[in-house]
C-alpha cells in the first residue's frame, strides 16, 4: 500500500517506524491512501474538504480551532501523538472501508474520527479530581490537608454536605459540617464524595438520546461507583480504583451524546449508529486523563461479563445499579466473585433502597408542588 505523505520529516519517520513493510510513504500523487500532518489552522484551510481516497490527518497540536474545522472534512481517520504503531498499522491495512447500510463507509470512518477527536480533546480533570485521583487512604497527612482545603471551597463542602445527609448514607442525625462527615464517614469517603462532586460537571449536558437527563446519569454513576466500593472490598480488591471505576463507567456517553441523532438503548444501537461505543470512547477519554489501566480497561469491558475479578465487580455493579429485579443478576454475582448469595444481598440491598427512598421523596416533593 502507498501513502501519500504531507509533513515534516520527523513525524514522516515516526509512521514509517510504525508501518514497517506494511505501507510505503511516498510524494507520489496516485497513491491509495493521505496522509497529511496539520501543525495549525492555515494548513486545514488550504485543503480540499474531500479527498479521492482514504485520507488521515496526523495533529500535532492541541487547538479547539483545529476540531471545529474538522468538522468540515471527509476524511477516513485522525492521529494524535504519541502514535500508536498498532493503531496506525491496524488503520492503514484496511484497504476499503466496510460501507453500513445506510452511510457510505468514508462517512462513517469520518463521524468516528469526529468522535475521536472530540474524546481526544475532552476538558482535562479539575485539578481537584486529578489530586484526588492521586490521593491513597494511606498518606494521612495529604487527606487531613486535602479535608482543609474542602473546607476552605464553600460550594464544594455544601455539597457535600447535602450527599451527606440524603439516603444515601442513612445517617440518622443531620450533618452540618465536613468535619463532622469526616468523624461520621471518615476521611476516605469524604474525599471520594469530594471526587464524585468534582466530576459532576461533565454530564451538565442534554441526555435526551440516552433517554435521560444529566442528574440522572450522574447518580447512577455515584450509585455505581458506591456498589463497586463496597463490592470491591468484600472481595479484597482495590476499593478505591473500583469507586473510580464505577464513577467514570458510563464517561464515553458524555462524549457520544453530542453525536447522537436518534435515540439509544444498547451499545449494539451506538455502534449502529456511531461506529463505536460509549465502552471504548470512555477508555479514550480515561486514558486522556492518564487513569491507571485497570480502570481503563474494566470501564472498556463493563457490558460484558469477565472471568477477571475487579472487571466483574464493575460488570454487576452497573447491572444492580440498572435492573429492577436484582436477586438473579446476585446469583451470578455470588458465583462469579466467589461471595455467598446473602453477603451480598446485603450490600446492594442497602444501596439501592436508599435510591428508592430518594426517589419516592423527591415524586412526593413534586406533587406537592403541582
Ligand atoms: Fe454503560
Ligand atoms: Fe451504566
Amino acid at each position: 500500500m502507498k501513502i501519500l505523505y504531507i509533513g515534516s520529516a520527523k513525524s514522516k519517520e515516526l509512521f514509517e517506524e510504525a508501518l514497517g513493510n506494511t505501507a510505503q510513504l511516498t510524494t507520489e500523487k496516485n497513491a491509495d491512501a493521505c496522509l497529511i500532518e496539520v501543525n495549525d489552522t492555515a494548513t486545514l484551510f488550504k485543503l480540499p474538504k474531500q479527498f479521492g481516497v482514504p485520507t488521515y490527518f496526523y495533529i500535532t497540536v492541541k487547538d479547539k480551532k483545529i476540531i471545529e474545522v474538522l468538522k468540515d472534512f471527509k476524511i477516513s481517520g485522525i492521529f494524535f501523538p504519541p502514535l500508536k504503531p498498532d493503531e496506525v498499522r491496524r488503520k492503514f491495512t484496511i484497504k476499503k472501508p466496510e460501507k453500513s447500510a445506510k452511510t457510505g463507509g468514508n462517512e462513517f470512518d469520518t463521524l468516528k474520527a469526529k468522535i475521536i477527536a472530540k474524546a481526544e480533546n475532552i476538558p482535562p480533570l479539575p485539578a481537584l479530581a486529578r489530586e484526588l485521583v492521586r490521593l491513597t487512604r494511606s498518606d494521612k497527612t495529604q487527606m487531613k490537608d486535602f479535608i482543609n482545603k474542602i473546607k476552605r471551597d464553600q460550594g464544594l463542602s455544601s455539597r457535600i454536605i447535602k450527599l451527606v445527609n440524603s439516603p444515601f448514607y442513612g445517617l440518622r442525625q443531620d450533618v452540618a459540617s465536613i468535619d463532622r462527615a469526616t468523624v461520621l464517614l471518615g476521611l476516605n469517603t469524604v474525599k471520594n464524595l469530594a471526587l464524585a462532586i468534582s466530576t459532576s460537571q461533565f454530564y451538565d449536558k442534554n441526555f435526551s438520546m440516552y433517554k435521560s437527563n444529566g442528574t440522572a446519569m450522574w447518580e447512577h454513576s455515584f450509585l455505581v461507583a458506591r456498589l463497586c466500593e463496597s463490592l470491591g472490598k468484600a472481595c479484597s480488591l482495590d476499593e478505591d480504583s473500583l469507586y473510580l471505576a464505577g464513577l467514570m463507567h458510563d464517561i464515553g456517553k458524555t462524549v457520544l451524546v453530542d453525536f447522537l441523532v436518534k435515540e439509544v438503548d444498547s451499545t449494539e444501537d451506538e455502534i449502529k449508529l456511531l461506529g463505536t461505543d460509549h465502552t471504548s470512547v470512555g477508555e479514550l477519554v480515561l486514558s486522556k486523563w492518564s487513569v491507571v489501566q485497570v480502570i481503563t480497561e474494566a470501564v472498556r469491558g463493563h457490558h460484558s461479563n469477565s472471568p477477571d475479578k475487579f472487571k466483574a465487580v464493575l460488570y454487576f455493579a452497573n447491572i444492580f445499579a440498572h435492573e429492577e429485579d436484582y436477586s438473579e443478576a446476585a446469583e451470578d454475582a455470588s458465583m462469579a466473585l466467589e461471595l455467598p448469595h446473602s453477603e451480598i444481598m446485603e450490600i446492594v440491598r442497602p444501596l439501592l433502597e436508599a435510591v428508592d427512598d430518594k426517589e419516592e421523596g423527591e415524586d412526593e416533593a413534586s406533587e406537592e408542588t403541582t
